[in-house]
């Protein structure tokens, strides 16, 4: 009997009262259901105005939400990692680069922290006790990483490259903008397009030179896949939860998701093959230099002749020797404090954000050999003669290097 239809027969109050019970008897649990259900409508409805207030107002927010917080940050847009942006090397915004400086844009985990350091120590002639590489983001930072939620390049942290007094009471700038340094050094993971007029104008822009440096796919995966986990505690919480921490899972399964990241499409997909395509286009411009990771491990002292030659700094066989020493892996390891990263821009946090033994890896040519199932390596494989196909030097450049 519908509702109407007990309002037709029961026109006096009293009986409605009587029609009424009835009426809960037979639908009753219809009718909580349908209470139950409005109520979650509802809560979901205000959940989603609040998640879309945040995301419009203040998406920074979302980073105070323990573990989760960088799941709805990314799911209303925000840019993964979170705490990469891009724009302090766009054209029109790149005004605070001087002829000169050089930026290191090697990809992702194939020797960024190294060449930095190496660089570094040309520009000092290896006199690091005169100038010591304090930290990565003290001596050679990155603009484009954001040391604290919710700031940005133009909002905080271009100001506070000049400002900063760091702890011990020194002054930030004097670590990356010395005045006997010959030139300057940042930090980038970038591909061409990413650096505006800097590249490929004929001039136009600045006159910045750019290192870049690639690596072996299956290598690049391999040194991503412990990379993660490889941060202290304190700075995932600064992210709310980002990079996300799976000890509970093998490393076979966290090399399987690095490896689908990496694939076009992935989340971290330019890191990988549109890296290699671009800079390839631009490996002969003059104020490029492209190398690969396995000639640079193969031959140092000549990587160190080569670097040194692209910077216009002349060595000594003296400073050369010293040098080539310096950026060894075992003088790194035996400094392997200097490469963890500090966040001297943010005050509030203290630490270094990489774990110890996390960052100078052996980074052996060919680690990947062991992760990856056949099949994986075999998807890989044939990725890299699709994308890399056009031109047969750079497949083999691309994978080997040029000193198989
Ligand atoms: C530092 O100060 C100079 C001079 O005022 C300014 O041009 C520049 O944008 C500031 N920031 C950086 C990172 O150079
Ligand atoms: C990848 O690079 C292109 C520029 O070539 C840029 O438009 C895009 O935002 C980048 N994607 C990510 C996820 O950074």
């Amino acid at each position: 009997m519908n509702e109407s239809a007990l309002k037709l027969q029961c026109p006096y109050q009293a009986d409605r009262t009587v029609s009424r019970q009835s009426l809960k008897k037979v639908s009753i649990k219809g009718y909580y259901t349908m209470r139950v259900l409005h109520k979650i409508g509802f809560v979901i409805l205000v959940i989603a105005v609040v998640i879309g207030s945040i995301a419009t107002y203040a998406p920074a927010l979302f980073f105070k939400i323990p573990n989760v917080g960088f799941i709805l940050w990314a799911m209303t847009g925000g840019a993964m990692p979170p705490f990469i942006i891009t724009g302090p090397f766009d054209s029109g915004n790149n005004d605070w680069l001087k002829d000169g400086d050089v930026v290191v844009s090697a990809a992702a985990k194939s020797g960024t922290t190294w060449m930095l350091f190496c660089s570094h120590q040309i520009r000092t002639k290896g006199n690091d006790e005169k100038h010591p590489f304090a930290d990565v983001s003290l001596s050679t930072p990155w603009p484009e990483f954001i040391q604290t939620p919710g700031e940005s390049w133009e909002t905080h942290q271009r100001e506070k490259m000049n400002t900063t007094i760091l702890p011990d009471g020194t002054s930030l700038k004097d670590y990356w903008d010395h005045k006997d340094y010959p030139f300057r050094i940042f930090k980038s993971h970038n591909h061409p397009d990413q650096f505006g007029d800097l590249i490929g104008n004929g001039g136009k822009g600045k006159k910045i030179k750019f290192l870049a440096m690639a690596r072996n796919g299956l290598d690049q995966v391999a040194s991503m896949t412990p990379f993660f986990n490889g941060h202290i505690d304190e700075f995932r919480t600064l992210w709310g939860g980002f990079p996300p921490l799976t000890t509970w899972r093998t490393t076979r399964e966290d090399a399987a998701e690095r490896m689908e990241e990496l694939k076009p499409g992935g989340l971290l997909a330019n890191l990988s093959f549109p890296y290699v395509n671009k800079w390839w286009k631009v490996k002969d411009d003059e104020n490029v230099l492209l190398i690969h990771y396995a000639d640079a491990k193969a031959d140092l002292s000549g990587t160190v002749s080569k670097l040194a030659e692209f910077y216009s700094v002349e060595l000594t066989t003296k400073e050369h020797t010293d040098i080539v020493e310096k950026c060894g892996l075992k003088y790194m390891k035996r400094h392997e404090h200097m490469f963890r990263y500090t966040l001297p821009l943010n005050t509030d946090f203290k630490a270094s954000i990489m774990k110890t033994g996390s960052m100078i890896r052996k980074g052996e040519n060919g680690d990947g050999k062991d992760l990856f199932t056949d099949e994986q390596k075999e998807t890989w494989r044939l990725l890299e003669e699709e994308l890399y196909g056009d031109d047969p030097r750079k497949l083999e450049w691309a994978r080997h290097g040029n000193k198989l």
